[in-house]
């Protein structure tokens, strides 16, 4: 395994610092995970290898980002099987801290506030969840942050090497959060998006689906059928026609929609004049949430026309 796991901010910063040495390197790419890594996340770490000399990924569950102690305990944990994947993908470290290291005083005193883009939508029934998110997420930036150690004649001119994470848009909420965190807090680091990765069936992936029954996981491809209809509507200069879409999921009896609905991708305020009875123009996202079985699902569609 060429891969190396290092457990201290120190560590990593240090082998950061080396491996961009060694490798005569001016860019450094970071995937941030919770871990249980599925096909989506090898997408995020192939996109961050294939533009990047060096590329970090940290593991991590976050409890800030929990509302509930039951959740954070079942939340898979799966270190070996996630470090087979990140190497096979050509990662060169990752970073798996303990609770300790990221909170040594405890739960932070001061924090990110994700504000009111972070209490709509999935912050509505999350309370809390988006504070928690974005900070760790500006704590894993910085613990990354590719200072000192960088080779004569690349970055090192410049003075630093470019920074680049990386986020899913399947997470559409928190990737529209962790933009307006960089850019309203100057922080040094591109954010680069990745599409959302499907099963063959159109099915979102999750680290959730694992908890799906057969009959629920057929029941949940409403959710993406639905966004499609509305993808196909927009592609074809069509009405949206929301409310149609929206019966179609509320027709699948193990759903339990919590949203559904078109919004501005950046500020994720609702679209409403677009969605009905004229040609949806512009650019927009659709997104849902829904309860199938235990679990809560969420997934996006950016439309264009
Ligand atoms: O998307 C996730 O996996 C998490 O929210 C993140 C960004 C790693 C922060 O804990």
């Amino acid at each position: 395994m060429a891969i190396k796991l290092v457990t201290t901010a120190a560590e990593l910063r240090a082998e950061g610092a080396r491996l961009l040495k060694e490798k005569g390197g001016s860019s450094l790419g970071f995937v941030p995970t919770m871990g249980a890594l599925h096909s989506g996340h090898a997408t995020l770490a192939r996109t961050a290898v294939a533009a990047n000399d060096v590329t970090a990924a940290s593991i991590f569950v976050n409890p800030l980002q929990f509302g509930d102690a039951v959740d954070l305990d079942r939340y898979p944990r799966t270190l070996e099987a996630d470090m087979d994947l990140l190497d096979a993908e050509g990662v060169d470290l990752v970073f798996a801290p303990s609770v300790e290291e990221v909170y040594p005083d405890g739960q932070p005193l001061v924090r990110v506030t994700s504000g009111p883009l972070g209490e709509k939508w999935e912050g509505a029934s999350r309370p809390g969840h988006f504070d928690g998110a974005l900070t760790v997420v500006a704590k894993l930036l910085h613990y990354a942050l590719p200072i000192g150690g960088l080779p004569a004649g690349s970055a090192a001119d410049g003075g630093a090497a470019a920074y680049r994470a990386y986020f899913g848009q399947k997470d559409a909420q928190q990737l529209a959060l962790v933009r307006r965190m960089v850019a309203d807090l100057n922080f040094p680091v591109e954010i680069v998006a990745v599409p959302t990765v499907r099963a063959e069936d159109g099915l979102a992936l999750s680290s959730r689906n694992r908890f799906l029954s057969a009959e629920e996981r057929e029941a949940a491809l409403v959710l993406s059928r639905a966004l499609r209809l509305l993808e196909q509507r927009a592609d074809a200069h069509e009405p949206l026609d929301l409310p149609s879409a929206v019966e179609l999921v509320r027709s699948q009896p193990l759903v339990e929609l919590d949203y559904f609905d078109v919004v501005d991708p950046r500020t994720l305020e609702p679209l409403a004049e677009n969605c009905q009875d004229t040609p949806f123009r512009g650019e927009g996202l659709a997104i849902i949430a829904a309860k199938v079985g235990p679990v809560r699902l969420i997934d996006n569609i950016p439309l264009n026309s």
